[in-house]
């Protein structure tokens, strides 16, 4: 069954959902501040199915198709009648929250609200919706079109219908859900990453074994498709740090406070592959 989806945020993830549900067979509508922001990630989009094209993994005809069901607008009236809206702008509060206010107005009473957020927790922002039960966390992963998890998160008002129709909407896309039954911090999946990058940075720390060691060790080992401290540097060194703080905090978990190393390169400004160093060195 296709629906109608709205998406708000035409950036590295909103256009990447876009892209997957419009190849689905969904409508999608756009929705970002202004219209340069729009082309941008348009121009995403195309170059990203133009690319599964020349690979042969989507015909020219389907990727033309997919192009026509995506829309764009600046407006939120446009969201009247979407069955799910799916909210992907920067991971501030305030601006999510502002993000849902509008949504409640303008959305249908029926209507699904689902945040890509990463970490900040669902509870608070349904929190300002008079529909708390209607929102729900979808988080996709980059780049969207080729990472199949979709790690669905409950607030503490979710209700069961609302996870249902998030569910069916990632499985209609090709992803494979997990459920967090509760929106802590880091929800699984930064929890996990979290702890195994302070252990792995302390094993450094303490001359233990080298970086690329470690790295080695999770790939091999385990068959990490990259090791921690390259996740790291990929993601962003202050990312990472955000992440592992915002969990000690909730928690007050000694096992996720962030090492020294990792506050100190914040500091210094190594913050992975976006500023060529890192953990690694990178050609820029
Ligand atoms: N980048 C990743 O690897 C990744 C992975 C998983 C989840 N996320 C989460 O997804 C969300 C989006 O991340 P991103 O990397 O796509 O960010 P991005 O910076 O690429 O895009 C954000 C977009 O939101 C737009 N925007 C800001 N305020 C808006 C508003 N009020 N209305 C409409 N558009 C607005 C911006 O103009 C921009 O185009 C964040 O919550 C992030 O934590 C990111």
């Amino acid at each position: 069954m296709t629906i109608k989806l709205a998406v708000v945020g035409a950036g590295l993830m909103g256009g990447g959902i876009a892209q997957v549900a419009a190849v689905a067979g969904h409508e999608v509508v756009l929705r970002d501040v202004t219209n340069e922001a729009l082309e941008r990630g348009l121009e995403a989009i195309s170059t990203s199915l133009n690319r599964f094209v020349a690979k042969d993994k989507l015909t020219a005809e389907a990727a033309e198709q997919a192009r026509a069901r995506i829309t764009t607008t600046t407006e939120y009236e446009a969201f009247a009648d979407a069955d799910l809206v799916i909210e992907a702008v920067f991971e501030r509060i305030e601006v999510k929250q502002e993000v849902f206010r509008e949504l409640d107005r303008v959305c249908k009473p029926d209507a699904v609200l689902a945040s890509n957020t990463s970490a900040i927790p669902i509870t608070a922002i349904a929190a300002v919706t008079e529909r708390p039960e209607a929102v729900v966390g979808t988080h996709f992963f980059s780049p969207v079109p080729m990472m199949a998890l979709c790690e669905l998160v409950r607030g503490y008002k979710t209700s069961d219908e609302t996870l249902a129709s998030a569910r069916s909407f990632a499985e209609s896309v090709g992803k494979t859900c997990v459920v967090v039954n509760r929106d802590v911090a880091g929800f699984v999946t930064t929890r996990l990453i979290s702890a195994l990058v302070v252990e792995a940075i302390k094993l450094v720390e303490s001359g233990v074994a080298s970086a690329e060691d470690v790295d080695t060790a999770c790939r091999l080992g385990f068959g990490h498709p990259m090791g921690p401290l390259t996740t790291v540097d990929l993601t962003g060194v202050d990312i990472l740090r955000n992440a592992t703080m915002n969990i000690y905090e909730e928690t007050a978990d000694e096992k996720f406070f962030p090492p020294e190393t990792l506050t100190r390169m914040v500091a210094a400004g190594d913050l992975g592959r976006k500023t060529g160093k890192g953990f690694y060195t990178y050609d820029r």
